[in-house]
């Protein structure tokens, strides 16, 4: 399963993302915010990346203006690796080089065609292991202490 959830200012862009990973077949949960009403982003970081700390998601997507602040916030918890993102190539790498697990996404900043090949290109890699898994154990060990 796939989380996804954002504030107002990425709530356009999370419609259009859900729209388009179900019609994909993706296994979607759709999360806050439910409108375009005002809300505060760190909350719904940490709903949203809840799914993936306990297990029930594989990734998650979240989306504010920028990406940036949804990112800070989800960054804080613990056993996420969150990465920003506006191009493909950095969706791909942060896969195969970070394991990240959340993708950020600014609905300010990029369209939904460009937002949907970034969803794409995060979702299509993995993780390559090998001397990148001891880099992402060196980050787990700033995170443990
Ligand atoms: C909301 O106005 C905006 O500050 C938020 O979506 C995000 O861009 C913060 O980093």
């Amino acid at each position: 399963m796939i989380a996804i959830g954002s504030d107002h200012a990425g709530y356009e862009l999370k419609c259009e993302l859900v729209k388009y990973l179900k019609e994909k077949g993706l296994d979607i949960k759709e999360m806050g915010c439910m409108d375009g009403s005002s809300c505060d982003y760190p909350l719904v970081a940490k709903e949203v990346c809840t799914e993936v700390t306990e297990g029930r998601a594989e990734l998650a997507i979240l989306v504010c203006g920028t990406g940036l602040g949804i990112s800070i916030a989800a960054n804080k918890c613990k056993g996420i690796r969150a990465a920003v993102c506006t191009d493909c190539y950095m969706a791909k790498y942060t896969r195969l080089h970070n394991d990240a697990n959340v993708l950020c996404l600014g609905g300010r900043v990029v369209g939904t065609g460009l937002a949907c090949e970034i969803v794409d290109a995060f979702l299509g890699n993995t993780f390559e292991g090998g001397r990148h898994q001891r880099r992402v154990d060196q980050i787990t060990a700033i995170e443990n202490q």
